[in-house]
């Protein structure tokens, strides 16, 4: 494996399934409350230059029960690349933590990070990717749907970072991606190219639609995230006119399978992407997604920093 979770590309398919075992693992043990403390002693600095409710609890709360410390860095504790260089703040933290969780604006700031630490860095979501959240996803599809080949997993909404790295996986994985947004919202082209020839050599397959009733025709999993991300709250009124038409809503539901799954990676704008009644509803498992960002989360930190 290598040192950092820079792009979730960074793991090859072996890599991810062994994570999903061992988070499977670890999860049963928490279930039954046997002690697990793998990373006794050791210590993960959080930078956060914006929000968050699952990332910062579920790696504060994992390492926690992995019998290791995690400190929160606020955005304006460090004031990233003003007060000190990212660069600077890379090697002063690889003299004292084991590990670093970053959630950044510019991708291009946990690579930096990446490249002048010499402890593990982890993208807790970039302008770029969200990789994390993509191990807790196929941990949750894993356990709902059991196999991932063959799959078909239909994205309805913003080409986003969420979007960026279910793309790469879905490549890596094996699995039918369709990626459904408005003209003008479609993901960069280079990831698309990259999954895409991940997914020629899985035997799974990219398409990109501009027709969510197209896009999500007999698909086992639809997931969708918010039309404005964060950093993109300027843009919002003109997003939530360029998106209508987009929503995942029990009309579009009914063109899926009978037993499909919606996922989301929270936090849902409720009424704007998703509507109360699929969120809420039988198909959603928004929340098991919520409960496996510890796990997964989890067996990346011991697979790093054990
Ligand atoms: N899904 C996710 O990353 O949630 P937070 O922004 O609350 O961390
Ligand atoms: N695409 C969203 C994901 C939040 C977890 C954002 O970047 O704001």
């Amino acid at each position: 494996m290598r040192k950092d979770l820079v792009s979730i590309a960074d793991l090859t398919k072996e890599e991810m399934l062994e994570l999903f075992e061992l988070a499977i693992e670890m999860k049963d043990k928490v279930k039954k409350g046997v002690e697990h403390h793998h990373l006794k002693g050791k210590v993960l600095a959080m930078i956060f230059e914006k929000p968050s409710l699952r990332t910062r609890v579920t790696f504060e709360t994992g390492m926690y029960q992995l019998g290791g410390y995690a400190i929160y860095l606020a955005p304006q504790d460090i004031k990233l690349g003003q007060r000190e260089s990212v660069p600077d703040v890379a090697r002063n933290l690889s003299r004292w933590v084991d590990g670093i969780m970053a959630r950044t604006f510019a991708h291009k700031t946990v690579t930096d990070l990446a490249e002048n630490a010499t402890i593990p860095v982890i993208n807790g979501l970039s302008d770029l990717e969200h990789p994390c959240q993509i191990l807790a996803d196929f941990l949750t599809i894993k356990e709902h749907k059991g196999d991932f080949e063959g799959l078909k997993l239909a994205w309805v909404g913003d080409g986003n970072n969420v979007c960026n790295s279910l793309m790469l996986a879905s490549g890596i994985l094996g699995v039918h991606m369709t990626v459904t947004t408005p003209a003008g919202y479609e993901p960069p082209e280079d990831i698309v190219k990259q999954a895409q020839e991940l997914a020629q050599k899985s035997g799974g397959s990219i398409t990109l639609y501009n027709d969510p009733f197209e896009g999500v025709k007999d698909a086992d999993v639809i997931y969708t995230d918010v039309w404005a991300s964060m950093g993109q709250e300027a843009e919002r009124e003109k997003r939530l006119r360029d998106f209508q038409g987009y929503q995942v809503n029990s009309k579009l539901l009914e063109n899926a399978k009978n037993d499909v799954i919606v996922m989301h990676c929270l936090p849902a704008h409720r009424g704007e992407e998703i509507t109360d009644d699929v969120l809420d509803g039988p198909h959603s498992v928004v929340l098991d997604e919520a409960e496996n960002r510890l796990h997964a989360q989890k067996a990346l930190l011991v697979k790093l920093m054990g």
